[in-house]
């Protein structure tokens, strides 16, 4: 039997290959719009901790699916969750300034360009799922999949309530709704995107993988309610202490900070229970809900 990397080790070797993809698939610098280009890049390379990239690998390990299917699956979720970014940041929205450590799009480069970004990554990461090899009806389920997780029922529908509930006091429930379509829905669609890059899952299998993606994707937008009033700036690469001066329902602000900590453990928890049936295999899975509640950016 081969020794499994250390955990760290494999996410530097996944965090290498989605660099190395995404420079594949996005459009080269010096074509025609090259400014509109450079900035696509500027928004989506080098940067960011790749979670999404890491859990399609993390999924694609329990169906033995091969690096190249994965890589372009990982690179397609990459590119939609970086088009999120440069929206979520533009004055219409949470008007940030900092991003991965620079300056936001529309700061760096202006408003229509990033408006633009966002646009052509989006188109980019469907672009990438088609042009897969393999079977048609499975890279159609694959689009699918991703369309609806990044759509009006997905993350720009958790962005709708996010941006309707500022000022305003959400219960637990609705709460838990905006975050896990603003967030959980691109989770996991990574999950199962990279379940459906190598042998079909049976429905036992995909049910164990939607009960370990509802939990780590709740789990990572309470996280990242938590950093934003517990880290610094400097830390996460983008403003902390947001939320609060934009008056926006998180978890902390509705249920403090330390059941905020508790839930995450919680839900951490879930996760491991929901892949226990898939034993070594899923030891990436378990690794990354861990990443995902204990990281500190
Ligand atoms: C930030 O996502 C936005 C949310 C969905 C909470 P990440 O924390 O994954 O951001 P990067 O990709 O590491 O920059
Ligand atoms: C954004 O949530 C989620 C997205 C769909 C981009 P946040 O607004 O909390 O993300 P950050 O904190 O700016 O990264
Ligand atoms: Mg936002
Ligand atoms: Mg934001
Ligand atoms: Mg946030």
């Amino acid at each position: 039997m081969t020794e499994r990397a250390a955990f760290g080790d494999w996410m530097k070797s996944v965090q290498a290959a989605i660099e190395e993809a995404m420079a594949s698939f996005l459009p080269r610098e010096t074509d025609t719009p090259a400014r509109l280009h450079e900035a696509m890049r500027y928004a989506s390379m080098d940067g960011g901790k790749r979670v999404r990239p890491l859990l399609v690998f993390a999924a694609g390990e329990l169906f033995d699916a091969k690096h190249d299917a994965l890589a372009r699956a990982a690179a397609a979720v990459e590119m939609i969750h970086a088009y999120s970014l440069v929206h979520d940041d533009m004055p219409c929205m949470d008007d940030d300034a900092l991003r991965r450590g620079k300056p936001t799009v529309h700061v760096k480069f202006d408003e229509a360009t990033a408006l633009l970004v966002g646009d052509a990554l989006q188109s980019q990461a469907f672009l990438v799922l088609a042009d897969g090899d393999g079977d048609v009806v499975r890279k159609l389920a694959m689009v699918r999949l991703l369309a609806s997780a990044s759509g009006s029922v997905g993350m720009c529908g958790g962005q709708a309530i996010d941006l309707a509930s500022i000022g305003v006091t959400l219960s637990l429930e609705e709460l838990e709704q905006m975050h896990r379509l603003k967030t959980g829905a691109l989770l996991r669609a990574s999950v199962l995107l990279g379940a459906l890059s190598g042998k079909t899952p049976s429905d036992l299998e995909t049910a164990a993988l939607d009960k370990y993606a509802e939990a780590i994707g709740l789990a990572f937008q309470v996280v990242d309610d938590v950093l934003d009033a517990t880290a610094d700036s400097a830390t996460l690469g983008k403003t902390a202490g947001k939320d609060a001066a934009d008056n926006k329902p998180t978890y902390v602000s509705i249920l403090g900070l330390e059941e905020s900590r508790l839930l995450a453990e919680k839900l951490r928890s879930d996760a491991h229970l929901a892949v226990a049936q898939f034993g070594n295999k899923a030891q990436r899975l378990r690794e990354l809900a861990d990443l995902i509640v204990q990281r500190k950016a």
